[in-house]
């Protein structure tokens, strides 16, 4: 006779990576909406920053990175990184099975549906400025949306040191914001992982000026949940399980920047050995 059969529980890690502390923001969401998966978290701090870097550079990291993630037996890889998803997600979904996710498609979707005039500011590294990914995806949610992209990369270093909140920061993101004013942008998106962490300083430079800002950390956790969902690859339960976190180099740097903006709640990380640190020149 056939019973009810409960759903399944699929407890394979969820990978997710970045250059550096930026993904901690997608993680961060991750880990708040879906608590009872595993997830692992790589920063390759020894090829940071990601921005300047060729596109075929970055996406020779990331494949490689990937097939680590992979070979940990995790059943979803979140590219939590806007360079290294317009650099590689194509090509990772040409290379390998498991599902992979970048956070472009979402926070365009995000902006699209945010727009009431029909112009979007995207705000990201050099990198992923120049590979046009943000005009494709937001057009192909909507051609009529127009499309200001402005690459802002030293903000990912004032990040990166933990001065989020400096003036240094400020000043910038103060041109950025007029220019973006200037163009008539109603909605502005974050289109780099690191920039969540400067929302603070984005909120206290637009003083009250009404712009609709969107970030791809929430909304890549929601459609990573509907993936779940949909291939039936869930972990069940609610226990809120502590991320694995581990770096390519700089270990060091990586706790002291990550606690600065997270607290201290975050585990040690551990080196895996994808590069000969020393080849790279990082300073652990
Ligand atoms: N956090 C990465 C992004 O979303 C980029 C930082 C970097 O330049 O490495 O684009």
């Amino acid at each position: 006779m056939a019973g009810i059969l409960a759903p399944m529980s699929d407890t394979r890690p969820i990978g997710v990576f970045d250059s550096g502390v930026g993904g901690l923001t997608v993680l961060q969401q991750l880990h708040a909406r879906l608590p009872a998966e595993r997830l692992i978290y790589l920063a390759d701090l020894a090829h940071f920053p990601y921005g300047p870097r060729y596109q075929h550079e970055v996406r020779e990291f990331a494949l490689r990175i990937i097939d680590h993630l992979i070979g940990l037996d995790t059943k979803l890889v979140v590219l939590a990184c806007n360079t290294a998803s317009a650099a590689a997600l194509n090509a990772a979904r040409e290379r390998f099975d498991v599902p992979i996710v970048g956070v472009i498609a979402p926070g365009a979707q995000a902006a699209v549906e945010a727009t009431a005039n029909g112009r979007i500011a995207v705000i990201s590294t050099e990198g992923t400025r120049a590979s046009q990914e943000y005009v494709h995806a937001i057009k192909e949610a909507n051609p009529g949306v127009g499309v200001l992209g402005v690459a802002v990369p030293e903000l990912v270093d004032i990040v990166e040191a933990g001065a989020a909140e400096s003036p240094h920061a400020a000043a910038i993101l103060a041109t950025v914001l007029d220019e973006i004013a200037g163009w008539g942008a109603d909605t502005l998106v974050l289109g780099c992982t690191h920039y969540p962490l400067l929302r603070p300083t984005i909120d206290r430079v637009l003083d009250g000026r009404p712009l609709t800002v969107v970030d791809s950390a929430q909304t890549t956790a929601t459609r990573v949940a509907r993936i779940l969902v949909v291939n039936r690859i869930g972990a069940s339960g609610t226990a809120a399980l502590p991320p694995e976190l581990l770096v390519t180099a700089a270990p060091r740097r990586f706790s002291e920047t990550a606690e600065l903006l997270f607290g201290d709640h975050l585990p040690e990380p551990t080196v895996v050995g994808l590069w000969d640190a020393a080849a790279t020149g990082v300073a652990r």
